[in-house]
């Protein structure tokens, strides 16, 4: 894999900060997006922006065959049985939400909902705003940020209504068994959502050989656009769901007393959807595709390695959250009793741009007794060279706050 080369292709990462080389590691967050992907964006603008499956008329036809090759691109990325099992959303969020609005109407009051102690806040709040006495049960991790399976186990019971837990943590970057969270649950008969917000940029994703009921996903983490997302529901799921929202696109016929709904996946996709966005996600899952996961995974890797490496040897004080076996390249910590925010702003002066705070896992910083950490997080474009420049600006930084 040719860093230097592909760099070329995301025009951001040529930027400077404060007159120093923009090195981004908020990979996390939101990955940049390269050429290919903006440029899809305004050709759609600039010749085929017509709204979807509404016209007769040859640009809507054309706009409809983009968002709809993109659907079929989506479902053939995580290995879908349909199209039909592909639902286009805002965001990860969305799609969590279009799950507990809709599949929570079918849950009884009362019934349990298993989550793990890393969840993104997208993956707990939806669940408790359904309201109607539903309680999360917590599956706990250990100091590695490794999930406890047996205590996971222990956690059913003749309530449990729902597992919903993330693929990658976004704080301590710990990949979880989700084929024996899975496979654990259908035991007893339950569904499973799988939050994969950071799973699909780094590694190839395959809702079938896990087995899960729903999967959901961002285009923006994805070298893609902002504003879209999958829901992935296997048909039986999305079938006895009912609609999330209603409007224009989702309907089959309406009257004043009655309105039938269209089928999957459009029942689940009221309103304009942002087509324009779906049609570009098609050319960032091309452009992950042509680098390769695999080389994606090793590229990674050695980020990863060589960072934490250089980190725990060169920086006094450093304190790493997260250090499962396998884990993706996701680098939270703390230097001494610094404020993450302090660390994050005289990096950010540095031209390193990493994340601090809570990281939308408050539950999770509880159980790491923090307030919040820096997060460095790496993506496909960054080098080793940028990883030299943010040691010797964390070692900077680790001076001037001591
Ligand atoms: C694990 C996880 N889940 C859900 C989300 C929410 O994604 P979005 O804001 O794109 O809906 C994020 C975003 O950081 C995440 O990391």
């Amino acid at each position: 894999m040719d860093t230097a080369t592909l760099r070329h292709d995301f025009p951001a990462l040529d930027r400077t900060v404060y007159g120093k080389p923009l090195i981004y590691l908020d990979n996390t967050a939101t990955s940049q997006t390269p050429a290919c992907v903006v440029e899809a964006i305004e050709h759609a603008y600039y010749n085929t922006k017509a709204n979807v499956h509404r016209g007769v008329h040859a640009l809507s036809q054309e706009m409809t065959l983009l968002q709809e090759a993109a659907r079929e691109r989506v479902r053939s990325l995580i290995n879908a049985a349909a199209t039909s099992e592909i639902v286009f959303t805002r965001g990860t969020t969305e799609a969590i939400n279009l799950v507990a609005s809709s599949y929570g109407r079918l849950i009884p009051d009362g019934a349990e909902i298993i989550v793990s102690v890393m969840e993104h806040h997208a993956n707990i709040v939806p669940w408790q705003l359904i309201g109607r006495g539903i309680t999360l049960k917590v599956i706990p991790m250990d100091d590695r940020g490794v999930l406890d399976l047996d205590a996971y186990r222990s956690l059913f019971s003749n309530k449990t209504a729902l597992v919903a837990v993330t693929h990658v943590s976004n704080v301590l970057g710990t990949v979880n068994p989700v084929e024996e969270i899975t496979r654990e649950a259908h035991i007893h008969g339950v569904p499973v959502l799988i939050d994969g917000a950071q799973a699909v940029s780094h590694r190839p994703v395959d809702v079938r050989a896990i087995g899960c009921d729903f999967y959901a996903f961002s285009a923006h983490k994805m070298y893609g656009p902002t504003g879209v997302g999958v829901l992935y529901g296997r048909r039986e799921m999305l079938e006895k769901m009912p609609p999330y929202q209603g409007g224009g696109e989702m309907i089959g016929h309406v009257t004043f007393q009655h309105t039938t709904f269209a089928d999957l996946p459009f029942k689940f996709e009221a309103g304009t959807p942002d087509f324009v966005g779906i049609a570009a996600f098609h050319r960032a899952i091309d452009y992950v595709a042509s680098v390769g996961y695999d080389n994606i995974e090793q590229h990674e890797r050695r980020l990863l390695e060589y960072a934490t490496q250089r980190m725990t040897a060169e920086i006094p004080g450093l304190r790493i959250f997260g250090t499962a076996p396998g884990k993706d390249a996701i680098i939270s910590f703390l230097i001494g009793d610094s404020h993450p925010y302090d660390v994050g702003m005289l990096l950010d002066k540095q031209g390193v741009a990493v994340r601090t705070g809570h990281h939308c896992a408050q539950p999770l910083m509880q159980r790491l007794g923090v307030e919040g950490v820096v997060r460095a997080s790496f993506a496909l474009y960054n080098t080793l060279d940028e990883v030299d420049a943010f040691i010797a600006a964390l070692r900077r930084t680790a001076s001037m706050l001591q």
